[in-house]
């Protein structure tokens, strides 16, 4: 049995429960849920002569696959019940239980359970160390992400109060949805970014917690997303003269475009979904968090200054590029595309840009910026990671080489070089090897490119390139 160090015990103090991504050299991934059951306050152990295995059950530190073995629920918001001599995860979709030690459950289906070991290291001070036994299959298992789950459902819980309130209800009083499809199909199809924000957070609540009555994805009748979503007409237009932002580097400009993320997580689940119900819940899963993810980015991006302190560029003020609109359209008709250019493109690239954005925060002294784009940053790793999890898992089923595929994908549904300089580490860290994206470059011609767009015409009024006449006078800063 092979273990792999995951972290100082000490640092699973801050949570009771964390999400493991585990990746091995052959891009085999698996989700672990980590359960640590004992308080900070418990701490005393007796560790003189004790085995590694004794002090990870005193401890209380247990290790699951994350999607439940019935149909896929996501595991980290499992109920935990004391039963009888034993303690039991609950799924919170089908209430099956399943014995934290064992596996086992009353129903006959088990989960898969890994054992723990906790080991002082003498090279280290004497910490506590915890480890966790690896997958079976697969060589040289690494932790790819050590994410502690949030009781809030948004770590640290997104502010809202630089985006206009609004009074529609989160839940729409008639036909209210019941499915995650529809759900999905509703917030893509929500103008308002708050009631977007506020939508996403419900329904991804709902899905996790198993209060909806299903995914909706293998239903015939499950609802087509729009091919470009609504909204408002105060956020379609720019308020800002694009000459008056025109050379200006200002740190706000770089603050709306962080917040002009879009809601590619909800669009690929509808778009995809129906056309794939072969896919696991734990895609899903996956991306309800990138949705969720997405609408606290644009919270954290929205509500830091400089925003704060120019109240004149709030958020829908400013000129934001369409390059993610122009992508997502032109990789409508195909999931491999979709997750090839937006994921392992767009947002690998933002992987590249990120450190240099932070630094210039950094420089201008503003740490509440700096903190926020170290949290997006942190999680635009967990995206690309998604992005090359799914990709990978497709080429398999379809039976094609990944790295080959991506090549062929970028070649024909993008346009010009795939530019570095590049985040090696961090590319590497979401599973981009530079054989994925090393000397590669986009042949699509402007034609085909019009083509594959359609008759998307709302892509115009974002567009950068459009000038928009200010509805409102801005003063800026001189030395923003
Ligand atoms: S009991 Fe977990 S998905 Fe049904």
């Amino acid at each position: 049995m092979k273990f792999l160090q995951i972290s100082s015990f000490k640092h699973l103090l801050t949570h009771s429960r964390f999400l493991l991504t585990l990746r091995s050299d052959q891009g085999k991934y698996h989700s672990l849920i980590l359960f640590r059951l004992s308080s900070a306050g418990d701490a005393i152990w007796d560790n003189a002569g004790s085995s590694s295995k004794d002090r990870a059950a005193n401890r209380q530190i247990y290790v699951m696959e994350s999607t439940c073995p019935h149909l896929g629920a996501d595991m980290s918001h499992a109920d935990i019940e004391e039963y009888e001599d034993t303690t039991v995860a609950v799924c919170p979709w089908h209430r099956y239980d399943f014995d934290l030690r064992t596996g086992k459950s009353e129903t006959g289906l088990k989960a898969c359970t890994y054992s723990v070991e906790v080991k002082t290291d003498p090279e280290d001070h004497d910490i506590e160390k915890v480890y966790v036994e690896t997958p079976s299959g697969g060589n040289n298992w690494r932790l790819i992400e050590l994410r502690p789950v949030s009781e809030e459902f948004a770590d640290p819980p997104p502010k809202l109060s630089q985006i206009p309130v609004v009074n529609p209800p989160v839940v729409p009083i008639t036909d209210p949805p019941t499915t995650l499809m529809q759900w999905a199909v509703l917030i893509l199809q929500t103008a308002n970014p708050t009631l977007k924000v506020l939508r996403t957070r419900h329904a991804v609540q709902l899905f996790r917690t198993g209060k909806l009555d299903s995914i909706g994805h293998k239903s015939s009748t499950a609802p087509r997303p729009p091919d470009v979503p609504p909204r408002e007409e105060s956020f379609l237009k720019n308020t800002v003269s694009p000459g008056k932002v025109k050379g200006r580097k200002s740190l706000a400009v770089m603050l709306h475009a962080l917040a002009n993320v879009e809601q590619w997580a909800w669009d690929i689940m509808a778009r995809f979904g129906p056309s794939h119900p072969d896919l696991p819940p734990a895609f899903f899963s996956d991306f309800t968090k990138m949705a969720l993810d997405e609408s606290k980015h644009l919270c954290l991006a929205a509500d830091v200054p400089p925003f704060c302190d120019v109240p004149a560029t709030p958020y829908g003020s400013m000129p934001v590029h369409a390059s993610l609109w122009e992508s997502a359209t032109i990789t409508s008709h195909s999931l491999r595309s979709r997750l090839a250019i937006i994921h392992l493109v767009h947002e690998a690239r933002g992987l590249d840009v990120n450190p240099g954005t932070i630094e210039r925060f950094r420089r201008a002294g503003d740490a509440a910026s700096v903190a926020a784009m170290e949290i997006i940053h942190a999680d635009e790793v967990t995206h690309v990671t998604s992005g090359h999890r799914w990709f990978t898992w497709l080429c398999e089923k379809e039976g094609v080489e990944p790295v080959a595929t991506f090549r062929e994908e970028v070649r024909t549904g993008w346009r010009g070089n795939v530019k570095g300089p590049f985040n090696i580490d961090d590319r590497e860290k979401a599973g981009l090897t530079p054989a994925f994206y090393e000397h590669l470059t986009g042949e699509m011609g402007e034609e085909e490119m019009e083509q594959k767009k359609g008759a998307l015409e709302g892509l115009k009024a974002l567009s950068l390139s459009d000038p928009v006449k200010p509805q409102v006078t801005v003063e800026y800063e001189d030395k923003i």
